[in-house]
């Protein structure tokens, strides 16, 4: 099975090809090119293809062993500097292959060298597969905080290879399932029933289901990004649409100091319960919904609660969301199951509230 996801718009105009083997086979492809291949890939992606990738001698393979560390100006620097010591040139190509952390330097890198050379990316975990090589933004951290330091810039090309996530870890399955089911759940109440019935087979990685929920997941990703490349609006078709759960999660993972103990999408999956409870206190979701949802975070053994959300140190980094105006909290709640919205305007009391009044149900 092959998808071809074509994407035209304005500056958008790629293919994220999603297909078993498609890796290999875009990598032969480009033999018989003349520019020059830069391959920033992850150590790990490196040992279990050595024998593939080695064969190939016109590709320049940069190794880097990845933690979240790499995504630091140290590193940036140093790819920087070796590829303008092998005569990186405007028609060269950057591919990345590797996670979402890999992605995000990369991209980063093929951005600004040279103010910009082709890129393609190769994404090889399920959360890169499914959201983070979509949409353009890439970025380093530094110690004033993640993802601050970055530029919006779209790979020629995707290509999207399911046979990687055979050496994938289930906490990094896991992890990525997090973000189908997201998407999901602020945007389609169907793909929803649908991954409730489907999931022991997408665990168990069967190809076709696995397929069929990249190209969704991807496409519920897409409409949002071409409503709003550049996260302008702040209507119910803004790109702030895909941080649902990701205000809170994104302040347990830095509670936990972005140790992989608990990974993105544990983090935003308990953000994602939170965020369902603040939208039944607020008389959006019914009762049933909140626990369908969270009948089906367990039966998927997502995490569903933190005692982090018990210390202050939590409401404190809440504050401190960019999404933030006047020391009101925003948030991304659910109409329903299938439909987000942008909240205005919550205070922590009202956030507590509904986190913790909730017990009886809970
Ligand atoms: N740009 C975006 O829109 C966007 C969106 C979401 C997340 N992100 C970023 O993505 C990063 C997280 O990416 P990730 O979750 O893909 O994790 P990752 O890239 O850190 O990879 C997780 C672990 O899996 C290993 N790994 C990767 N592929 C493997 C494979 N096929 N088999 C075995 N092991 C493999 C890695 O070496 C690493 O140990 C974060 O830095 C986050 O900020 C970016
Ligand atoms: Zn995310």
């Amino acid at each position: 099975m092959k998808k071809t996801i074509r994407i035209k718009k304005n500056n958008l105009n790629y293919n994220i090809i999603i297909q078993n083997g498609s890796f290999k086979k875009y990598l032969k492809s480009l033999i018989n090119q003349r520019s020059k291949k830069y391959v920033i890939i992850d150590k790990k992606i490196y040992n279990i293809f050595k024998n593939f990738l080695d064969k190939n001698k016109d590709l320049n393979l940069i190794k880097i062993n990845v933690s979240e560390k790499i995504k630091s100006f140290e590193y940036y620097r140093k790819i920087l500097l070796i590829l303008l010591d092998k005569k990186i040139d405007r028609s060269s190509l950057i591919i990345a292959i590797g996670g979402g952390t890999i992605g995000d330097l990369s991209g980063f890198i093929a951005s600004t060298i040279l103010r910009g050379v082709n890129f393609t990316l190769i994404p090889t975990t399920l959360l890169s597969q499914v959201d983070s090589s979509i949409g353009g933004k890439n970025g380093i951290n530094t110690k004033r905080g993640k993802n601050l330091i970055g530029t919006f810039y779209q790979p020629n090309k995707v290509i999207i290879d399911p046979s990687f996530l055979n050496s994938l870890s289930f906490k990094q399955i896991k992890s990525g399932y997090a973000e189908i089911v997201k998407h999901a759940i602020i945007n389609d109440n169907q793909f929803y029933k649908w991954l409730k019935n489907n999931l022991d087979d997408l665990y168990k990685l069967k190809k076709n289901i696995l397929i069929s929920a990249i190209e969704k997941s991807i496409k519920i990703k897409l409409k949002f990004i071409i409503n709003d490349e550049k996260e302008n609006l702040k209507n119910s078709s803004s790109r702030a649409m895909l941080n649902f759960g990701h205000t809170f999660g994104h302040v347990l993972e830095s509670m936990n100091n972005y140790n992989s103990n608990l990974t993105h999408g544990e983090a935003i999956s308990i953000g994602m319960i939170l965020a369902a409870k603040v939208s039944y206190k607020k008389r959006k979701i019914s009762k049933n919904q909140l626990e369908d949802l969270i009948v089906h975070f367990k039966n998927a053994q997502l995490p569903i609660n933190s005692n982090m959300i018990k210390k202050n140190q939590f409401y404190k980094k809440l504050m401190n969301d960019k999404k933030n105006i006047n020391e009101k909290i925003n948030l991304i709640l659910l109409k329903r199951i299938g439909s987000a919205y942008f909240a205005r305007n919550f205070d922590i009391k009202d956030i507590k509230d509904s986190i913790f009044n909730n017990k009886k149900i809970l």
